[in-house]
């Protein structure tokens, strides 16, 4: 199965989100928008793995506490439109955790530096550049989720395997 590992947002998030998104297509952006269900910030993502036993290791030992994450703010990487997660030395240090424990237990994670964002859309296509506004919202970061991608129905869903509270 295809897997990644990530944080899943509060409902107070969740709406931020919806309301950025909202604002996308309100200014007449058409293009492939992420489904209100499957929004979250992805800390590793692994690909095709059936070793849940490896990876829930791997995820209990990277745990450490729960800690406060803000979204903030919205941009876009070449075709990806997202909204944007304050510097957080926690979070960092936690996805670090995470990415080196699934290193060391032999999967690839990818090796460019992890940058915290939530993808909002891809390949909009628009007449005049929209605009979108994230504000600042914080929740607790208490649980990592270990998530499985897959086609039902033609529908990308996400569907959570694993799951570790912080402490
Ligand atoms: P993205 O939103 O920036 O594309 C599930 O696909 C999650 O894993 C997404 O959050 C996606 O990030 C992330 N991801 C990272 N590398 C990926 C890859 N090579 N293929 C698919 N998803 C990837």
């Amino acid at each position: 199965m295809r897997l990644f590992i990530a944080i899943r947002f509060s409902q107070e998030i969740l709406d931020v989100l919806l309301r950025a998104q909202e604002q996308l297509r309100r200014s007449g952006a058409q293009g492939n928008y992420t489904a209100p269900e499957n929004l979250h910030l992805t800390l590793a993502f692994l690909g095709e793995s059936e070793d849940l036993i490896t990876l829930r290791r791997v995820i209990d030992r990277a745990a450490g506490r729960a800690f406060p994450l803000a979204v903030s703010g919205a941009g876009r990487f070449g075709e990806l439109w997202w909204a944007g997660v304050e510097k957080n030395s926690e979070l960092e240090a936690l996805a670090e955790r995470i990415r080196e424990g699934c290193r060391r237990a032999g999967f690839h994670v990818d090796s460019k530096p992890f940058r915290a964002h939530v993808t909002l859309a891809r390949q909009l296509r628009y007449d005049a550049p929209p605009r979108i506004n994230v504000p600042r919202t914080e929740m607790t970061v208490a649980r990592v989720s270990l998530m499985k991608s897959e086609r039902i129905n033609g529908k990308l869903t996400y569907t959570e395997v694993y799951g570790r509270d912080l402490a």
